[in-house]
């Protein structure tokens, strides 16, 4: 029971899979008990169902703010985003009580064939519109705010930059960004470019969440980066990272993703090491439940 004052509320939140909740180093409710004290949130994708998110929220989140992750709404899929599929994810977030929504924007699937990998869109201007248009008509049917994430990166195609594609669609749809730090690392990998000059390139000011995750570049062909999510966070993601948090005025939140590959050392180093970053930062979280939903005994 915590009664320790504003040091003993965590700096840093996990990102979850649903679907590998039996295959992290620990189970998720374990995991999520041996962290408890030292995390601000918990972003969680592939909830199939309410029923699902009310175990989750009881067996690992409790008390902690929740970003709903969604699994393949897709506002860059050629049709547009799937709202059948975000309507009835409406009843996920309810129960979670998401604080906003997100996905990175790109492609899983085209139709009912999945893709070899996921794979970000051409970096177009009719695209960035055509994504703008999506998320309008997503904000149409929920009540919470959609946050596009930037997508990993295997490859870059089309006659924008990143930075230029994500001002205009987060321009374009007034919205704010989820900045993932390794995948901006992947996209400098993948244009060999300087990290930095791309992670200055971006809307820094209308990020509110930063996502972190381990990953390598490939040894047998150096402009591709895997974002495993299952190996030590490279050096390169960490300098990002720390660039990101002092550059990014509206953040308020960061979140470690992690991948079943990981073992426990590894996560724990890991997550010391990222911990450890925020606080020499002096950088505190500010997400929080929504009021409606603030738990027993908060004012
Ligand atoms: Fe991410």
């Amino acid at each position: 029971m915590t009664n320790e004052k504003t040091n003993s509320v965590g700096r840093l939140g996990f990102g979850l899979d649903w679907q590998y909740r039996d295959s992290y180093p620990q189970k998720m409710p374990d995991l999520c008990a041996r962290y408890a004290g030292r995390l601000s949130h918990l972003s969680c994708v592939s909830l199939p169902s309410a029923a699902d998110a009310r175990t989750f929220m009881d067996e690992c989140a409790g008390d902690l703010p929740v970003v709903h992750h969604l699994p393949g709404v897709a506002p860059a899929a050629p049709g547009g985003p799937n709202l059948e599929l975000f309507t009835r994810l409406e009843a996920v977030s309810d129960v979670l009580g998401a604080v906003w929504t997100c996905e990175d924007i790109g492609l899983w699937s085209i139709g009912p064939y999945p893709l070899p990998y996921f794979t970000p869109p051409l970096f177009e201007r009719e695209v960035a519109d055509h994504v703008v248009d999506g998320i309008r008509r997503m904000r149409e049917v929920s009540r919470y705010p959609f946050v596009p994430e930037i997508p990993s990166c295997t490859l870059a195609a089309g006659r924008m930059s990143l930075g230029e594609f994500f001002h205009r669609v987060t321009d374009g749809a007034d919205c704010d960004l989820l900045l993932d730090v390794a995948h901006v690392f992947s996209y400098a990998v993948a244009v060999r470019r300087s990290y930095e000059d791309v992670l200055r390139s971006l809307p820094l000011e209308r990020v509110v969440e930063i996502h972190v995750a381990g990953g390598y570049i490939d040894p047998t062909f150096d402009n591709r980066y895997l974002d495993t999510h299952s190996h030590a966070v490279t050096p390169a993601v960490i300098d990002l990272l720390q660039e990101a948090v002092a550059n990014a005025p509206r953040l308020r939140a960061v979140t470690y993703e992690i991948g079943v590959g990981l073992g426990a050392e590894e996560l724990d180093s890991d997550f010391e090491r990222i911990e450890g970053l925020l606080a020499e930062a002096d950088w505190t979280p500010t997400i929080a439940r929504p009021s409606g939903l603030a738990t027993a005994g908060t004012a």
